[in-house]
């Protein structure tokens, strides 16, 4: 049931694939709740994936950029400035490869190549993003930007392999870029921290199916949805979190704060 949260405010959603995606629900959400978006992906996933049907579905503009070329953020930012008649409100990046897990590299037998092109897709192209946002003065004062991340960043999980790392630096970029955008823009900068969750990027970490039953006899109240996590952040970009900034937060039904559950102790 729709609570007109996002009412007047506007944003850009990275990393709708197809409808599986987190970024995906999150738009559908965004504009449940009478926020406006512009839709964005890398060309090739623009061209191999599903997005050109959200856009028609929201009516939002479906704008290409690679999220590691600072000039194709330029260019979107300044679009999005242009669409929107001004400062928007709100940026989800939903952005996650890594091409050693998706090339079945072992953590201890990386190409490092590959970890470096893994890095700079999934988490300093937040950086980069953050800084073009910074530097356009894009958002509104109240703004909020979130990114998606995984407990990997916390504790070991060996087939997210070289995703750990990444969510690691992703996570440290939202603490130290977001001082910055609250001391001197008041926006607040947080990163997701969601349940696995089955989606394209999701079926890439080997024994997915397994880890999902695992997490969920983990967790208290069973794996966030994409479709929950679309809510939570929904919640983020809503006037009722304004002076929540430079967190991790963890959408997960509890399992990062549960050791262990009855149900996996019966299981042995
Ligand atoms: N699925 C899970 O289990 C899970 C759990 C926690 C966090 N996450 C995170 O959620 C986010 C979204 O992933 P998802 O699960 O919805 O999968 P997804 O595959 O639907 O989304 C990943 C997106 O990243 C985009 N992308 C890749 N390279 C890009 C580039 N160079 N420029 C711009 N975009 C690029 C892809 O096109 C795709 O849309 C990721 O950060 C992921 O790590 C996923």
């Amino acid at each position: 049931m729709p609570h007109n949260l996002l009412k007047n405010k506007k944003g850009i959603i990275f990393g709708a694939l197809d409808n599986k995606s987190i970024a995906w629900k999150v738009a559908e959400t965004v504009k449940e709740e009478g926020g406006d978006v512009i839709l964005t992906n890398a060309p090739v996933a623009i061209r191999m994936g599903d997005i050109d049907k959200l856009g028609k579905q929201l009516d939002s503009p479906v704008i290409a950029a690679d999220a590691t070329s600072i000039l194709e953020l330029e260019n979107l930012i300044q679009t999005a400035l242009e669409h929107f008649k001004g400062k928007f409100d709100f940026v989800l990046h939903s952005i996650g490869m890594s091409l050693n897990v998706r090339k079945k590299r072992d953590y201890t037998n990386q190409n490092h190549e590959w970890t470096k092109k893994g890095w700079d897709i999934s988490a300093l192209s937040f950086h980069k993003l953050l800084q073009v946002l910074y530097t356009k003065d894009a958002l509104n004062k109240w703004g909020s930007i979130v990114a998606l991340t995984y407990i990997a960043a916390q504790r070991t999980f060996p087939n997210y392999n070289d995703m750990a790392d990444n969510k690691a630096y992703l996570e440290s970029i939202a603490r130290s870029f977001g001082y910055f955008f609250g001391k001197n823009k008041k926006v607040r900068v947080n990163t997701v921290s969601q349940s696995p969750t089955r989606t394209t990027a999701g079926q890439g970490v080997e024994g997915l199916e397994n880890f999902l039953n695992f997490s969920e006899k983990t967790s208290p109240l069973g794996n966030a949805t994409a479709s929950e996590c679309a809510h939570y952040v929904v919640s983020l970009f809503s006037d009722f979190t304004r002076k929540v900034t430079m967190q991790n937060l963890f959408h997960d039904g509890g399992f990062s704060t549960t050791g262990v559950s009855q149900e996996i102790i019966e299981d042995f």
